[in-house]
């Protein structure tokens, strides 16, 4: 599967939070202490920019109406059928990527 630039590692480590646009769709890139994941970065409920809220620990909340989701995987505490699509990343010196299909 082709791998996909999606962020920097240097801005992760400062603001733990950002987001990548691929057309219609969004990923959240989160940064869980020395770890960086990546979700869905639209939310299930009503389309929220997931990535425009808060991170909260491994905890990414919604800035629309605050459902929370584990950005490592990707389920929702409110409602488990709404669970978030994760993406496999590799950090490549300051590169950040994500396998997408
Ligand atoms: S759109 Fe995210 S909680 Fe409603």
């Amino acid at each position: 599967m082709p791998l996909v630039k999606v962020a920097s590692r240097a801005m992760l480590e400062r603001f733990g939070l950002t987001e990548h646009l691929m057309g219609d769709d969004r990923v959240a890139i989160c940064r869980v202490g020395t770890e960086i994941h990546a979700v869905d970065g639209l939310c299930p409920h009503r389309g929220g920019p997931l990535a425009q809220g808060a991170l909260h620990g491994r905890m990414l909340v919604c800035p629309w109406h605050a459902w929370e989701f584990d950005c490592v995987t990707g389920e929702s505490d409110f409602l488990p059928a709404a669970k978030l699509k994760t993406y496999p990343v590799t950090v490549d010196g300051d590169d950040v990527l994500i396998e997408i299909e």
